[in-house]
């Protein structure tokens, strides 16, 4: 028993001065150009919607979708540069986004299988690692507009996108 245990023991130590040299010693490719294993990309993409799940419990606002909110919704999504990435109705994404991974989802996808709360949490804190960035430094009622327009993604057409974001910003906008 006592040799077993001092095996497990010595493998365990191997295993962890094993992974420090190939980490630290350059081994490991931090390159977006270097796959990584799916079962590590399964892992962490788990990692994300079980940590997204639980971190979103803000209740969306009582604000009754209105016209006004999806047009607030649309041009926030504009003007904070949402589309360079995830593109919108009409609207190409950044070339550079295609050099990035993971590759921003396309959003009329996403939305409809994500609850308000988790997508009001996404956009605030961003996801950590992947190039998707926070949004927290913007009031709140903006991000739920933005979460009421992508809700609504899949019915908005070029015309709409265009009309709406084209619109001079209201004097005094906050
Ligand atoms: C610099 C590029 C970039 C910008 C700008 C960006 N995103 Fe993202 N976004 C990403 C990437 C990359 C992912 C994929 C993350 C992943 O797969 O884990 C993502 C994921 C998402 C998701 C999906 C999360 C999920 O549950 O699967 C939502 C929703 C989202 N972004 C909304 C937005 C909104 C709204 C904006 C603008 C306010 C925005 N993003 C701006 C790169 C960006």
């Amino acid at each position: 028993m006592r040799n077993f245990l001092a095996t497990i023991g010595l493998l365990a130590i191997l295993a962890g001065a094993g992974a420090a040299v190939y980490f630290f010693g350059g081994f490991y490719s931090v390159g977006v150009t270097a796959h990584e294993p799916d079962i590590v990309r399964q892992a962490l993409v788990g990692v994300r919607k079980a940590s997204v799940r639980r971190h979103a419990t803000d209740a969306s606002p009582a604000t009754r979708e209105s016209p006004t909110l999806l047009r607030a919704g649309a041009r926030a999504y504009l003007e904070r540069g949402c589309t360079n990435c995830h593109g919108g109705p009409g609207v190409e994404w950044a070339k550079f986004s295609e050099g990035m991974r993971p590759d921003p989802p396309d959003l009329k996808e996403v939305a409809k299988e994500r609850t308000p709360a988790e997508l009001f949490w996404v956009i605030k804190n961003g996801i950590n690692m992947t190039g998707m960035p926070g949004f927290g430094a913007a009031a709140d009622p903006e991000l739920w507009s933005i979460v009421a327009f992508l809700k609504k993604l899949p019915a908005i057409s070029d015309e709409d996108f265009k009309a709406w974001t084209a619109a001079a910003p209201a004097a005094g906008k906050p």
